[in-house]
């Protein structure tokens, strides 16, 4: 449709007037091209923006062997998979997001019912649910094989979580692991939103809200500059509000990749020692992004804007 190829007038990052790039879809991790092959048609027809964010995060939520989104992933410390997720779009600044969501699938989508229809930003736990399934959506276990089987093999050494270690500033102190999808999408109308969704830490303690609904942690937009999504050790990384500070670094005229980087700066700078990465998108197309630890893992994430997705490894 005429939207992949359209060049549209709008503001850049430094608030001058500048040809953007047309609508563009970035997605987290490995999941990110399958996600943005699920976004990107609804860009391609002239669709919204927030449409295919929700398309391709409900993408992941769904899927049934991912471990670190949606149902069947890494369980809390009392063997339950809890969720976080949130929105925020763009042109009214709005935000929806739901925080330790139990027994509903398609967490970013509660998120956006949260946004819609009332004019809270935040619901949390049974209460969140009780939201969820008065606006039509269905409760069931969140416990799959492979969650269960996670938890008995960790409860079976019967050590705490490690929520109760002391906190990770210095090396060997980190928590490792990986998780959270991240979607950011440009319209052709030159919306912006963002959304994310994870199950959060493993084993964590039962009530644990990580960084994913809260906005500017886990993730940020503002429809003049862009959007920033926020991936890992979030009981550190939201300390910073580290996608707020990227988006507003970008406002003053960094590069996506510049306000990454200085974003996770900042909270080096405190001596926390963490897995996490950021990635950004402009509102002119530009991306880039900035990771610390996951020496083994590699970390990035998949841009889609018509000519099929690429993707993008980060280097720490
Ligand atoms: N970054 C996701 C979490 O810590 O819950």
């Amino acid at each position: 449709a005429g939207g992949a190829a359209a060049a549209l007038v709008g503001r850049s990052a430094g608030g001058a007037t500048s040809e953007l790039s047309g609508p563009v879809i970035v997605t987290s991790w490995e999941f990110g091209p399958g996600a943005n092959e699920v976004g990107w048609p609804i860009l391609a027809d002239e669709g919204l923006a927030i449409d295919a964010v929700e398309a391709a995060i409900n993408y992941v939520e769904l899927l049934p062997d991912e471990f670190y989104v949606g149902f069947g992933g890494s369980p809390n410390a009392i063997g339950e998979t809890t969720l976080d997720a949130m929105m925020v779009w763009g042109p009214t600044h709005e935000v929806g997001a739901v925080g330790c969501l139990k027994r509903v699938k398609r967490a970013v989508s509660v998120a956006r019912k949260v946004m819609e229809e009332t004019q809270h930003t935040l619901l949390v736990g049974d209460d969140a649910t009780r939201f969820a399934a008065r606006m039509g959506f269905d409760e069931t276990s969140l416990t799959n094989a492979a969650s269960q089987k996670a938890w008995e093999e960790w409860a079976a050494k019967g050590r705490p979580s490690d929520a109760w270690d002391p906190e990770p500033m210095g090396e060997g102190g980190k928590i490792e692991g990986r998780d959270t999808v991240g979607t950011m999408a440009v319209d052709a109308h030159g919306n912006v939103c963002v959304g994310c969704s994870t199950n959060g830490r493993s084993f964590k303690l039962p009530g644990r809200v990580g960084d994913s609904p809260i906005a500017g942690a886990g993730a940020y937009c503002d429809n003049d500059v862009g959007a920033a999504i926020a991936t890992g050790n979030g009981d550190v990384m939201m300390r910073f509000l580290p996608t707020y500070h990227a988006v507003e670094l970008m406002r003053e005229g960094a590069s996506p990749a510049e306000a990454a980087e200085a974003a996770l700066r900042r909270i080096d700078a405190k001596g926390y020692h963490f897995d996490g990465g950021i990635i950004v998108l402009g509102k002119d197309g530009e991306h880039g992004g900035a990771k610390r630890g996951w020496k083994d893992e590699a970390f990035g994430y998949a841009v889609h804007r018509g000519a099929g997705t690429s993707q993008v490894t980060v280097r720490g």
